[in-house]
């Protein structure tokens, strides 16, 4: 293959904002310059009007492979992200079997790589078959090249096995992720507890039952002094707790989805389940407090939660439905609508700042120079597209966000030099 030659954009990585071409060859970007003449076998992916970035990171993706393919596969999912401007994504692991050996988490990165459209970063477990009783092998795991512990779907609820597990993880520098949510207080719930819950009849999830594990687990990282990544906050009161204990100087770091920045429970009126989703959608203050959150750096990241579910256990009764819905496809777009906040925080976001919670700024967030590897994103902020799900690639259609218009969308995806997107379309 020729050299790749991105042309006409706006860059926009750590240094700020520049019109100029990258010129990439090998894997790496070689050249950028104001206007880069091609040269003959040049493939030229256009970029104007565009913004050209560094690759956006998903923190917090379901691929649903090993054991529910017919949700999601690693291909397919992989295909979602690189449609959605992300050249990485942290694959949870609640799978069957659950990502606590090195041979699952093996399994799961070759298929990421035989898929070869992002790079599939799996997340280790924090418990063994995430059961919350005995500590997956952090140490396997970690020379097997897994950088992030999470039992996500479920929270740590034993404090002393979570303390034991940042011990750990410490010396290993490893980071934990917690899914923060106390089950003593959400047993049977299906949404919000509040106004439109008591208005439906349906059991509630108190926004506390996720502020008590924060709070505990902010207490646990300064009592232990091992960092903590906290999963899709949803409430503002954890918010205002992450906000304090960045304050003191503690090693947390947050993600919202933007499943919470854009709605609220009364999406829930109407008991459809695409709008079931754990931890559940809340009140428009709490919208507004991850919007400030997410502004003034309390939250370091947007992460989308993907959760593909099969089309007929999203049919079920909103009580026996699964919680999830999709969130690759959607996330920039929804972003860039909702998020008052100046584009290069956005993309920060989306780029650099998840890269380094995953332990991959190495390779992916990189600034747009000479040298460095070619994970790039190039997204129209400025077109309008109409949400329909049979367009997203996705192998599932739980998507809460038909027929909804949004601003902001991938034209180019270049993964480890490769370009996996163009205008608009998958080449794998
Ligand atoms: O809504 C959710 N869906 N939240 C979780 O924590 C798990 C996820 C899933 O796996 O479907």
């Amino acid at each position: 293959m020729g050299r790749l030659l991105i042309t006409g954009g706006t860059l926009l990585d750590q240094s700020g904002e520049r019109r100029g071409d990258v010129a990439v060859d090998s894997g790496r970007i070689v050249e950028v310059g104001p206007a880069l003449p091609p040269v003959a076998d040049d493939i030229v992916l256009d970029a104007r009007g565009c913004v050209v970035s560094p690759g956006f990171v998903d923190l917090h993706v379901h691929l649903r492979e090993p054991g529910r393919e017919e949700a999601e596969t690693i291909e397919t999912g992989s295909r979602a992200a690189a449609l959605g401007g992300f050249t990485a994504v942290v694959a949870m692991p609640n799978t069957d079997p659950a990502h606590d050996s090195v041979s699952v988490v093996e399994f799961v990165r070759a298929q990421g790589r035989r898929a070869g459209l992002c790079e599939v970063l799996p997340a280790g477990c924090i418990t063994l078959g995430r059961h919350g009783e005995q500590l997956a092998p952090f140490r396997e795991l970690a020379d097997a090249g897994v950088t992030l512990f999470t039992d996500d779907g479920n929270g740590v609820q034993d404090a002393a096995l979570m303390r034991h597990a940042l011990e750990y993880a410490g010396p290993l520098g490893v980071t934990l992720a917690q899914h923060c949510e106390t089950v003593s207080l959400t047993g049977g719930a299906v949404m919000h507890e509040g106004a439109c819950c008591s208005r439906l009849g349906v059991p509630g999830w108190p926004a506390l039952a996720e502020v008590l594990m924060v709070f505990r687990d902010i207490e646990l990282v300064r009592l232990t002094g091992v960092p903590m990544h906290f999963l899709h906050l949803s409430t503002a009161r954890s918010i205002e707790l992450v906000r304090a204990a960045k304050a003191d100087g503690l090693a947390v770091t947050a993600e919202a989805a933007p499943h919470h920045f854009s709605l609220t429970d009364e999406s829930l009126a109407g008991f459809d389940p695409v709008f079931k989703v754990n931890p559940p959608l809340r009140e428009a203050a709490d919208m507004a407090a991850i919007k400030a959150g997410l502004a003034d750096g309390t939250i370091d990241a947007i992460a989308t939660d993907h959760a593909p579910h099969a089309p007929h256990t999203k049919e079920l009764p909103l009580d026996q439905a699964p919680p999830g819905m999709l969130g690759l496809e959607t996330a920039l777009g929804l972003s860039l609508v909702e998020l008052d906040m100046p584009l290069a925080d956005i993309v920060a976001a989306l780029s650099w700042k998840p890269a380094a919670i995953a332990g991959v700024a190495d390779r992916h967030g990189r600034p747009l120079v000479p040298g460095e590897p070619a994970n790039i994103t190039v997204f129209d902020p400025q077109v309008e597209w109409q949400v329909a799900p049979g367009a997203l690639a996705s192998k599932s259609r739980n998507t809460p966000y038909v027929g909804r218009v949004l601003r902001g969308r991938v034209r180019h995806t270049v993964y480890a030099g490769s370009p996996v997107v163009v205008d608009g379309v998958a080449r794998r």
